[in-house]
């Protein structure tokens, strides 16, 4: 049984799951909350002050954390080899360059970490602690972090280079999701991570003018979104100017995502392909509806999905790096 809670309308609402976790679990049985009990004991609080650090500097960075968690778990499992430089380096590759960020942020958390319990957390464990801590204070669920990851020896940019992308159709995105062990429960919950964060416009503005040769806009996009993202991202405009996955809340975790896609207000042609699509009517669209109703069930089901990415593991052998940025000596 395990026990969580979380603000929902500004009150403390506490949850039971009932053996939520035993669906969680098994993937990777040597991961544990209580790793750093001992070595590391104020392992959980220092984290948490840093993301609240980083997230009075700029909200956004809330997003951009937990993305970096994702972008590390679905290459050479969670090992933050996403963090490593050098010229084989993820943050090369298409899906993360310009667009991955938060990498200062890691180095902070992970030196104030350094600072009271030298040589003992890995770089991908604090990746997983800062993607939790992202989400509970942008008021979304929080839960316990099965923790003692190892940092790989070896980045992989064409591994990098084949993340999900938002131009795929969904029976594509949904085999990456399967390639790593997770399922169509977890694509749906995980891609709610959509409601904050940015996106920006050369990933999306396909959609606003010509979509695929017709000559016109994509046709699942409700037009008052549309009229104004063709005013943000004009036709040959800066592809880096950014807009909000979710403009209905942009900094808040909550379940307005869904409410978006059931209006076809979603950013991405991946996000609104999850209601929209012909493959979503036996998939994903009936678990978006759900979650678009409740959110308790988004909560649950997120928190378990991220879990199981979270377990995401390639079995190879690693160290604590001292610096996430290269491996020790
Ligand atoms: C289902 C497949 C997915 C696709 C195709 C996808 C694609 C994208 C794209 C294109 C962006 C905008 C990047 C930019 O403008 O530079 C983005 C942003 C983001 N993604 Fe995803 N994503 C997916 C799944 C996920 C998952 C599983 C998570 C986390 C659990 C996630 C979390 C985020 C967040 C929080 C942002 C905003 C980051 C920021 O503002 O810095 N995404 N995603
Ligand atoms: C995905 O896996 C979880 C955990 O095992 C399970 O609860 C859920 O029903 C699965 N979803 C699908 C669509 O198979
Ligand atoms: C839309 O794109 C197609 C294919 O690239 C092109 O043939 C067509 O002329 C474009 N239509 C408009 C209205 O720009
Ligand atoms: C977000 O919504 C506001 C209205 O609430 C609108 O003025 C603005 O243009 C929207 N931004 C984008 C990028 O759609
Ligand atoms: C976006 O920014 C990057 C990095 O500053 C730059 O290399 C790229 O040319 C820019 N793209 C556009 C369309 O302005
Ligand atoms: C969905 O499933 C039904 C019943 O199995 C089937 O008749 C239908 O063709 C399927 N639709 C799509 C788009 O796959």
């Amino acid at each position: 049984m395990k026990t969580q809670t979380f603000k929902v309308m500004g009150r403390h609402v506490l949850l039971t799951f009932f053996a939520l976790c035993m669906l969680c679990s098994g993937v990777r049985a040597q991961l544990n909350p209580d790793s750093y009990a001992k070595s590391c004991p104020s392992l959980g609080q220092i984290v948490r002050d840093q993301v609240t650090i980083a997230m009075n500097a700029e909200k956004r960075m809330a997003a951009s954390l937990i993305r970096l968690h994702f972008h590390d778990c679905f290459v050479n499992g969670c090992d933050a080899s996403i963090l490593l430089d050098g010229t084989d380096s993820e943050k090369l590759a298409i899906p993360n360059l310009n667009s991955a960020r938060g990498f200062e942020v890691v180095d902070t958390i992970k030196a104030a970490v350094e600072n009271a319990c030298p040589g003992v957390v890995s770089c991908a464990d604090i990746l997983a602690l800062a993607a939790r801590d992202s989400v509970s204070l942008s008021g979304g669920p929080r839960w316990r972090v099965a923790l003692g990851r190892k940092d790989g020896l070896v980045a992989n940019q064409n591994s990098a280079n084949n993340l999900p992308s938002p131009f795929e159709p969904l029976d594509a995105i949904i085999a990456k999701f399967v390639a790593v062990n997770l399922n169509i429960t977890d694509v749906v919950a995980l891609s709610g991570a959509h409601t904050f964060g940015q996106a920006k416009c050369g990933l999306f503005s396909n959609r606003l003018f010509n979509f695929t040769g017709t000559g016109t806009p994509d046709a699942t996009l409700e037009t008052s979104l549309l009229s104004n993202l063709q005013s943000v991202c004009p036709l040959g405009g800066n592809g880096n100017i950014t807009a909000p996955l979710d403009n209905g809340s942009t900094d808040a975790f909550d379940n307005n995502y869904f409410k978006n896609l059931l209006q076809g207000k979603g950013l991405l042609s991946s996000d609104q392909i999850l209601f929209s699509s012909d493959l979503a009517v036996n998939t994903t669209k009936k678990l978006v509806e759900a979650y678009s109703r409740n959110q308790y069930l988004f909560f649950r089901d997120f928190t378990c999905s991220m879990i199981r990415m979270g377990n995401i593991a390639n079995g190879a052998s690693g160290e604590v790096r001292k610096n996430c940025r290269v491996i020790n000596n």
